[in-house]
């Protein structure tokens, strides 16, 4: 069994790509996925024998964990996916027909842009993707006047991946809810470290990986289908019971899931729920950004992408640097200094698009749990001498 800390042990560079996946997991996700391996890794709700009991129960734990999270009053709503990508499919492939308006916004991932674009492309829906503000944040009265009668949906992010400013959800989903609309969140940059209340914030589906900030093992995600959201199964196949009927059961979750699930990522994400402390991981992550902000003022080749307060972020930021690409900065971050960043559009073309930086993008600096401030120095201290 592996008990030591081994991933201080191993860690080679100072990792700042926590908005791609989070690195470090913590040490209990670890040695919970290598117990569950070595100890139970049967097939979930196939069967009645010890191992398989024990994977179901992981499974049902880690729903109940989810929905209580994210204040869902039925965990059976709570769809195991994939990842972000795989849960965004399922919510628009699923929910959208043929004729329908949808609502985007220039901050949309490609997950969710990709499949909305490819609908529109063959004509199946039409599309009004709403410009972002000037202060990084997409107006409700925009989404408000793109609203005809054919439209169905209306999707945003809650945090966009390249600014990392947060989006006025309650706002979007009452409008969403005052016409009658599902309304659909992508909240890969804040489930675990934001607030996330389906009810309040009138969310009909809530599309998250939980290998970010949920800290969970790659591989995991999840979709929150809400009752008015009737989502058609995306992929269909084995549910483990109800094998008599000849389609795919409509009782949720089953309706959605088929297949065998990965149960060792389920086991890792549910040792990390147990864990978490979103509060503090902010507060932290914020005081880390303040940190940047600070230790870059005064060096006017490096520009902050996003002039918004703290407390309207979460823990990433973009930064240009005048006359060096974005990629080359990356990679003398990377081979020079030992730092990890992302650099590029971040599979958000549209969000250049409006901030100015298409087509190169940004260099993408984003803060996890255990990033320290002596990490944060060491950046502070390799992009002043690059750009010195
Ligand atoms: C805003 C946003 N949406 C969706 C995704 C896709 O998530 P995944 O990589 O888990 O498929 C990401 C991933 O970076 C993201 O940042």
């Amino acid at each position: 069994m592996l008990t030591k800390d081994l991933t201080n042990k191993i860690r080679p560079t100072v990792y700042l790509d926590n908005a791609s996946t989070s690195w470090p997991k913590p040490q209990r996700v670890i040695d919970e996925m290598v117990r569950f391996m070595a100890e139970d890794g049967g097939s979930p709700g196939r069967s009645g024998y010890r191992q398989a009991v024990a994977a179901e129960r992981i499974v049902r734990d880690v729903r109940l964990k989810l929905a209580r999270l994210i204040n869902a009053d039925d965990p059976k709503r709570i769809i195991h996916c994939l990842n972000g990508t795989d849960a965004l499919n399922m919510a628009l492939k699923g929910s959208v027909r043929d004729g329908d308006h949808v609502i985007c916004n220039q901050l949309d991932h490609n997950s969710v842009s990709r499949p909305l674009e490819a609908m529109a492309a063959r004509k199946f829906i039409t599309l009004t993707r709403v410009p972002v503000a000037g202060d990084g944040c997409i107006d409700p009265d925009s989404v408000r006047k793109a609203i005809t009668p054919a439209t169905r949906l209306v999707t945003t992010v809650h945090a966009s991946n390249v600014t990392g400013i947060i989006q006025p959800l309650a706002e979007l989903g009452r409008i969403a809810q005052e016409h009658d609309l599902l309304f659909l969140v992508d909240a890969a940059q804040t489930a675990g470290v934001v607030d996330i209340d389906i009810k309040a914030m009138h969310i009909d589906m809530l599309a998250f990986p939980c290998h970010k900030s949920l800290l969970g093992p790659s591989g995991t995600g999840a979709l929150y289908v809400g009752k008015p959201a009737e989502v058609c199964p995306w992929r269909e196949g084995g549910t483990g019971a109800d094998s008599i009927y000849p389609t795919q059961p409509e009782e949720f979750p089953t309706r959605l899931e088929a297949g065998s699930p990965n149960t060792a990522g389920l086991a890792g994400l549910n040792a990390a729920l147990d864990g978490l402390t979103p509060k503090q991981t902010l507060e932290h992550e914020r005081m880390l950004l303040d940190r940047i902000i600070r230790g870059v003022e005064g060096y006017d080749k490096v520009r902050i992408i996003g002039d918004t307060p703290l407390s309207r972020r979460v823990g990433l930021l973009s930064l240009v640097i005048d006359g060096l690409a974005p990629v080359d900065a990356a990679a003398i971050l990377d081979e020079s200094f030992g730092i990890a960043v992302r650099a590029g559009l971040h599979c958000a073309p549209y969000a250049h698009q409006a901030l100015g930086t298409f087509p190169d993008g940004t260099i993408r600096i984003s803060l996890g749990w255990s990033t320290t401030e002596a990490e944060i120095d060491q950046l502070i201290a390799a992009l002043r001498e690059i750009v010195g």
